[in-house]
């Protein structure tokens, strides 16, 4: 089968297209034949292998050969103990802890697909998973954002800033989203009230105070983010330098805590399984992803180049069928 794969951490130079075998499924593994794959930022971290918590499972050298997690195909084979699928099932997944997405087949446990949601696209399935955990537990679970809030999402403009701005109109705050100028237009499409550059305008210096602050792109000291919540709210990190997670970590609780205000870092428990709220919005056409591009399965440097040069607005994807 045809792969995208890799063997040193760098920039899209280093990925090839090649042939390897098709992975044959083991025990209660599933064989995906994979129709679409969408990229996250986490794809790109990880093969540069920047920020340095892209490496936790390679500190030198790439764990996984093929990158890729958020998938969707159809079944075409199944493992000795996996019953759960028949092969034609169309189905989707995370599969951030296995990788293998940008390629023809992959194998995955049962225990992490699920059917495709009805009258959802393989494109648009394979948009959902990473961004929309993050956004869901972002802005509703941990973020708790309430009607009339001020909401600030920084790094509004991807895949998971997309369905954030849209769940917190939706849950009634008054949203502000930062991102670079080419997304401006963009995040006021998808709702957005407010919208800041980020390279003109610092949102922890202009005097404005927010009930909860999304930060997919952190790279402030944890002291900016204090300054910018207003009291009782609350500041989650989901993503960005490892200077301002060890901050956060280290110094949110006890800074948080003395100004009444919350600033933790999101684990995003990530699934399929967790995505059942947003699944309905998307169905019930109150949610709307925004594939801003499609790119086959050769062009995957490309589409990578892309995103993590900054240009993506929502969600871009490989149509690998
Ligand atoms: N905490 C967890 O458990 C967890 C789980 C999965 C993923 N993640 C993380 O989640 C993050 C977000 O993912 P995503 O898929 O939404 O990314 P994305 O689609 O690349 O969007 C991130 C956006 O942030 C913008 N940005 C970059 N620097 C910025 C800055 N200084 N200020 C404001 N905006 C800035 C980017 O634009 P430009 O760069 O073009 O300016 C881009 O539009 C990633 O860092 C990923 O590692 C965390």
């Amino acid at each position: 089968m045809k792969a995208v794969v890799y063997s040193r951490y760098g920039s899209p130079e280093v990925l090839a297209l090649a042939d390897i075998d098709t992975p044959i499924p083991k025990a209660d593994e599933v064989l995906v034949k994979v129709h679409a794959v969408s990229l996250n930022a986490s794809d790109w971290e990880v093969l540069r292998g920047k920020p340095l918590y892209s490496r936790i499972n390679g500190p030198f050298r790439p764990r996984h050969r093929v990158l890729g997690s958020d998938i969707a195909g159809r079944v075409e084979a199944t493992g000795p103990q996996a019953t759960l699928f028949q092969p034609g099932d169309e189905v989707f997944a995370d599969i951030l802890s296995h990788m293998g997405g940008f390629a023809e087949y992959v194998c995955v446990p049962q225990g992490v697909l699920a059917r495709m949601p009805s009258g959802m696209t393989f494109e648009q399935a394979a948009a959902l998973p990473q961004a929309g955990a993050i956004a869901l537990q972002g802005i509703r679970t941990r973020g708790l954002a309430k009607p009339g809030e001020q909401v600030l999402i920084n790094g509004a403009g991807g895949g998971s800033g997309m369905y954030a701005v849209q769940l917190a109109k939706l849950l009634g705050a008054e949203v502000t989203g930062v991102d670079n100028a080419e997304k401006l237009e963009f995040m006021r499409s998808m709702g957005a009230d407010h919208v800041i550059d980020y390279r003109r305008e610092d949102f922890t210096r202009n005097g404005r105070t927010y009930d909860v602050i999304l930060d997919l792109a952190a790279y402030r000291p944890v002291s900016a983010y204090s300054r910018a919540l207003a009291p009782g709210g609350r500041y989650l990190y989901v993503g960005g330098s490892v200077a301002t997670l060890f901050g956060v970590l280290l110094r949110g609780p006890l800074m948080g805590r003395r100004a009444g205000k919350r600033i933790r870092l999101l684990p995003v428990a990530l699934g399929v399984k967790h995505l059942a709220p947003i699944i309905e919005l998307c169905q019930e056409g109150r949610i709307t992803t925004v594939i801003d591009r499609r790119y086959r399965l050769d062009e995957v440097p490309e589409a990578l180049r892309y995103l993590g040069e900054g240009h993506a607005k929502g969600k871009v994807v490989i149509t690998v069928t």
